[in-house]
């Protein structure tokens, strides 16, 4: 009796023990930028146009890739606020439903900013109605997505290029430069939960206008003015990354407040080539590093999904291929770099970008077949074979549908991330022949109405 027993309790922990091995939290190399960042305790965000979500390259780029979105356009004062106290969130409204029904965060961009600016406002003359203007822009238009917004852009780009005096917007003009710790008062009282943010380009080394910056977050700091962090907007050129990069986060981050790089893209002269693109891999490398080293750099976004729709070309031609995304959406060397930077394992199943990586499409495929089913759950495997090379190991990754769980998994090693199960093998089916194979199975749970085979991806190394 006791022996039986012990039995039944040993195979009740065996089992435990593979459901615990299956509903543990992913401690394979993640293959997301968002997943790699999140495993740090950071976000990786990307700009995005609403006018663009319809296409579904686009949307499923940033759903898989990002966990934080900033609208690029969409919350900009021409677009929020075309004629005076007359208000239009639509398309930002859209992009904040999206963001949400994905889990990311979202950055507001931005409220107070001498460009994308309607006529009206540049046309204010008395400091008491521009105050007036700006203070029920932000309480309006924070007010609006009060609660939704994880961090603001207050106020965006309001230091001259090259030193340290401010810019000469209709906002320093008329109100003088009291007016971005108005803003910053405004923005808090609207929203008292999103960070608060200063956001500005070229300041993302130590220079004079980043100095500039400096000493007004100190001041701000020192007089209890509402600035949660800096956004360093980091539209670099190929090449030149600062090298006191992480130094200038750090001295900011000392101040108190947190550090995002907001913007990131790093722009060549067109056409691409292989050895340009590797410039920009070490770039992408750098910054990302540069972030991880500070620990106040908690958010990297970078200014577009693809290098199809980002602002570069437009705006500085002869210039483009900045992003991590070519304009097919295929993954560049940049994209394997800043993963890889993240703690991440570039060259995931799919990524058809780098030969050679491990994971590389080209070196084993696989399949799946469903063994069994009945009512609330099927049996599938799969099964990995390697191609004209050898193999030391193999990963599949498997995205389950909604509300199915494995129950079960043998001959293999998973591990769960929300729906996506990686399976490594077991220390016996690791190697493979060219040619050869090795299979694995699994009990999957699932409601009779959702019983769809889960699509199974595979690399090898
Ligand atoms: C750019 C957008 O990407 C373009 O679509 C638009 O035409 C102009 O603005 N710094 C910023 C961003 O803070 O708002 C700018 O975005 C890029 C430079």
């Amino acid at each position: 009796m006791r022996k039986a027993l012990t039995a039944v309790l040993g195979a009740g922990a065996l089992l435990l023990a593979m459901l615990v091995a299956v509903a543990l939290p992913a401690s394979a190399a993640a293959g997301t930028l968002g997943e790699a960042a999140a495993a740090t305790g950071r976000v990786f965000g990307a700009a995005a146009a609403q006018g663009h979500m319809g296409e579904s390259a686009y949307a499923s780029t940033l759903d898989r890739e990002f966990n934080q979105l900033t609208p690029e356009n969409e919350m900009k004062w021409d677009t929020t606020e075309p004629s005076r106290n007359s208000f239009n969130f639509s398309a930002a409204d859209q992009l904040v439903s999206h963001a949400q029904a994905h889990s990311m965060k979202i950055r507001g961009h931005t409220l107070v900013w001498h460009s994308q600016l309607p006529g009206w406002v540049s046309g204010i003359s008395s400091r008491d109605d521009l105050l007036s203007a700006m203070r029920n822009h932000i309480s309006k238009e924070a007010g609006h997505f009060a609660g939704k917004i994880a961090y603001w852009d207050v106020v965006n780009e309001a230091f001259q290029d090259g030193s340290g005096a401010r810019r000469d917007s209709v906002f320093q003009r008329v109100i003088g430069d009291g007016y971005i710790e108005e803003a910053f008062r405004a923005a808090r009282a609207a929203d008292p939960n999103a960070k608060l943010c200063y956001n500005d380009y070229n300041i993302d080394g130590q220079n004079a206008k980043s100095n500039a910056v400096y000493a007004m977050v100190q001041d701000f700091k020192a007089r209890g003015v509402p600035i949660d962090c800096v956004g360093l907007q980091a539209h670099l050129t190929l090449g030149n990354v600062p090298s006191d990069m992480q130094a200038n986060m750090q001295r900011f981050a000392a101040l108190g407040v947190d550090v995002h790089i907001t913007e990131l893209d790093i722009r060549m002269n067109t056409p691409s080539d292989s050895s340009k693109l590797a410039t920009q891999a070490n770039d992408y490398k750098k910054v990302v590093s540069a972030c991880l080293a500070v620990s106040r750099c908690t958010v990297i976004t970078v200014w577009g999904i693809t290098d199809k729709y980002s602002w570069v070309p437009d705006t500085f031609p002869g210039e483009g291929a900045a992003l991590l995304f070519d304009d097919n959406y295929n993954k560049k060397p940049a994209y394997d770099a800043a993963l890889e930077a993240l703690g991440g394992e570039p060259g995931d199943p799919g990524d058809p970008g780098d030969p050679g990586d491990p994971g590389d499409p080209g070196t084993v495929s696989c399949a799946y077949t469903r063994t069994a089913q009945w009512s609330t759950g099927f049996n599938g495997q799969v099964t990995v074979t390697a191609g004209s090379s050898a193999i030391s190991s193999w990963t599949a990754v498997m995205t389950m549908g909604s509300g199915q769980q494995i129950a079960a998994l043998w001959n293999g090693s998973p591990t769960t991330s929300g729906n996506v199960v990686t399976v490594k093998p077991v220390n016996w089916n690791a190697r493979l022949a060219p040619g050869a194979s090795a299979s694995f199975g699994f009990t999957v749970n699932a409601s009779s109405g959702n019983a769809a085979d889960p699509s199974v991806t595979c690399g090898g190394s």
